[in-house]
């Protein structure tokens, strides 16, 4: 093990450097606060890897997204959404009896306690569904108390597996509310997807059909959102976890933070933004504010925080619209909008710079609304899928032994001490 020479008020210290299984190497400076009295700064996190994981990792330069060491491209493809919840929460692919095991532990969560459907009561009709899953979710706290106990390996078990369950029940619920349908009730016959597409879009008056072709875009989906690393959602997710909070709660921290349009609630603003621009004529408009210093907007579903090539899980939702397209035969002339924006934008200096791609929210939009999806469900589908990944790292972390409450410290740029001012003499 090497060590990072750090010089400081004249002294010297060293500290650890630490090698995962692939990617950068890290600089270990838990010592350093002890030692030198100084902090770090980062504001973003953009140099700083909070926690170490075996669960995703990704190569930005390359466009490189790997599950448990798997291919994100080869689980889109040959996997399903429930097969990759297996890896990510196991660490390893399930044998056919596993599989058929978890699918069936899973299929047998997914109805929601009977009193949440008055819950949902209290909101408006015409809230976000994506405020009635965050209140929910965190509800779920108060339903399920038997799961709550994080020092209990069953009880997280539990816990995990009705939060993987129950996540469609509630999306669906969400937008039946949205729209006054009655709430369906899960179909255990049907797949995880299958069942989650009829009890959004069956009703009761007519036997509702899951079209397979369909139900193989969502299910492709749902694993193109599973997990991503340490993004902002799964951070909080850890963060809120670190402190001891129950795993309901700490996954309604991670849809509250999923929701902001820099990170899931892009699907949402992308597709707005290519209804904004309409057709094509009017891309170089659009690209041209995004690249004014003094315009607020950018391009929504184009760049990365960690990507600085094409977003992997972007060519797979690319294809996956045309699919899509083919099966409902269906066409969108937002989609060619949508192609003919990332050729220029790919094209233009400011963007090549700056390495802007297109990422996973620039084409679910198009899919998801050819599906039959309003935008404001898109960022509730994007919370659906990686309920997974957050469930997966929030049990990492509870077994983590270098596991600690989260409590950055801050460079403090405030007042220093003054004797209070009674309001007479202020
Ligand atoms: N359009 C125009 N300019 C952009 C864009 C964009 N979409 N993204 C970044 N830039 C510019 C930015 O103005 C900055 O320029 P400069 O260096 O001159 O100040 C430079 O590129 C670097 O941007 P940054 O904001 O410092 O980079 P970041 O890593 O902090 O932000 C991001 C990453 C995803 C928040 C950002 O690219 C963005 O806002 N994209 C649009 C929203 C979006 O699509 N988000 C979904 C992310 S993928 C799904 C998910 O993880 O949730």
């Amino acid at each position: 093990m090497t060590d990072a020479k750090l010089s400081l008020a004249e002294k010297d210290f060293g500290y650890p450097v630490l090698s995962g299984s692939v990617g950068p190497d890290v600089i270990d400076i838990r010592k350093l606060y002890g030692q030198t009295g100084a902090f770090t700064y980062d504001p973003g996190f953009t140099s700083t890897a909070s926690c170490q994981s075996k669960l995703t990792y990704i190569d930005g330069d390359e466009g490189v997204l790997l599950h448990r060491g798997y291919p994100i491209g080869e689980l889109a493809e040959q996997s399903s959404f429930m097969e990759v919840a297996y890896l990510l929460l196991n660490g390893e692919l399930p044998k056919g009896d596993e599989l058929n095991k978890f699918e069936s532990t899973i299929t047998r969560h997914t109805m929601v306690h009977e009193q949440l459907a008055t819950f949902f009561r209290g909101f408006r009709r015409d809230a976000h569904p994506m405020a009635i899953l965050c209140g929910v979710v965190g509800a779920l706290s108060a339903f399920y108390h038997d799961s709550t106990d994080i020092h209990d390996p069953t009880q997280r078990t539990i816990a995990s597996h009705r939060l993987i369950a129950k996540m469609p029940t509630i999306a669906a619920m969400a937008y039946k509310y949205s729209v006054g349908q009655p709430f369906q009730y899960p179909d255990n016959s049907l797949s995880y997807t299958g069942n989650f597409l009829k009890m959004t879009f069956g009703v009761p008056a007519e036997p509702y059909e899951v079209n397979p072709a369909v139900e193989k875009a969502m299910d492709r989906i749902f694993i193109l959102h599973a997990d991503h690393e340490q993004n902002a959602s799964t951070s909080t997710v850890r963060l809120a976890g670190s402190s001891g909070a129950n795993p309901f709660a700490c996954i309604a921290a991670g849809i509250a933070c999923l929701w902001g349009p820099a990170h899931g609630g892009a699907n949402e603003a992308a597709l707005n933004m290519l209804q904004e621009i309409g057709t094509p004529d009017r891309i170089p408009e659009f690209i041209n504010r995004a690249k004014d210093k003094n315009d607020p907007f950018r391009l929504m579903g184009f760049g990365h925080r960690v990507y600085k090539n094409y977003d992997p899980r972007a060519t797979v939702m690319q294809k996956t619209v045309r699919e899509v397209f083919e099966a409902l035969n269906v066409s969108d002339p937002l989609f060619e909008t949508a192609l003919r924006l990332e050729e220029l934008a790919l094209s233009d200096d400011y963007f090549i710079e700056k390495k802007l791609f297109p990422n996973v929210d620039f084409y679910s939009g198009v899919i998801l609304s050819a599906i039959g999806f309003p935008t404001s469900m898109f960022t509730v589908l994007f919370a659906l899928a990686r309920t997974v990944g957050w469930v997966a790292q929030w049990n990492e972390m509870i077994t983590d032994p270098d596991q600690k409450i989260g409590r950055p410290r801050q460079l403090y740029t405030g007042p220093t001490a003054r004797p209070y001012v009674s309001l007479d003499e202020r």
